[in-house]
């Protein structure tokens, strides 16, 4: 792993939640309210989000993004012992308006350009993308935006994976996936796919099976790497 030079790339494949929108920017906003506790409830939040996701997958009781979504904000809550349904309620609400990073619309259009197809791939349920996407002006951008619901299981099932092949009609070595989180782009090399972590956190390497192609800091090097 280290810089990236792809060739032969037609399609960029990207996770949506920490990689193209800033999953803290939804509790940032109610620093009114949260106080100090704006991140680290942030943080947990996020990490119960996720592990309910793998849990749901295991167990075979599928919920849908949403409803995890408010599990895990409620778990988190909790935990700081915050009872306040209008701050949940606003909390989720938020969620919906989620930022999308600066530098993504810029890297969007420089890849369009490049005539690589753009899509998503996302535990999000259809209308939470659909949200975030509209909020941030992107929907023009992307070919497809493509959301686990329609094979019921969350990543990194390789059922997920596979439903990218199938709608964008290309191979795996066409496909440059790229993700924030590290478990995500792993899991997706090891599902076939070419894969760009772009490790904004600077997090160590994970321990699964399989090693990315390249990574990078955040998303204005993307165009750089794909070569035609
Ligand atoms: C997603 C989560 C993993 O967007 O961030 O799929």
């Amino acid at each position: 792993m280290g810089g990236c030079t792809m060739k032969g790339i037609k399609a960029c494949v990207f996770d949506a939640y920490g990689t193209l929108f800033d999953v803290n920017s939804v509790a940032r906003a109610a620093r009114d309210v949260l106080g100090n506790n704006w991140l680290p409830l942030s943080e947990l939040w996020r990490m119960k989000q996720l592990q309910y996701t793998w849990l749901r997958s295991l167990i075979g009781k599928h919920a849908d993004f949403w409803q995890v979504t408010e599990d895990a904000l409620d778990f988190a809550m909790s935990s700081f012992a915050i009872n306040d349904v209008s701050l949940r309620n606003r909390l989720m609400n938020l969620y919906l308006g989620i930022s999308a990073y600066p530098e993504v619309t810029d890297t969007l259009i420089r890849l369009k350009t490049k005539g690589i197809k753009l899509a998503i791939l996302s535990n999000g349920t259809p209308q939470m993308l659909a949200s975030a996407v509209n909020n941030s002006r992107l929907a023009q951008l992307f070919d497809a935006i493509l959301s686990v619901e329609e094979v019921g299981i969350f990543k990194p099932h390789p059922s997920v994976y596979q439903l990218a092949m199938d709608r964008l009609s290309v191979t795996q070595e066409e496909v440059c996936f790229i993700s924030s989180n590290g478990w995500d782009a792993f899991s997706a090399k090891a599902f076939g796919f070419r894969v760009i972590w772009c490790n904004r956190l600077s997090q160590v390497k994970e321990r699964i099976p399989e090693a990315p192609d390249g990574e990078i800091r955040d998303l204005s090097a993307l165009p750089d790497c794909l070569v035609c």
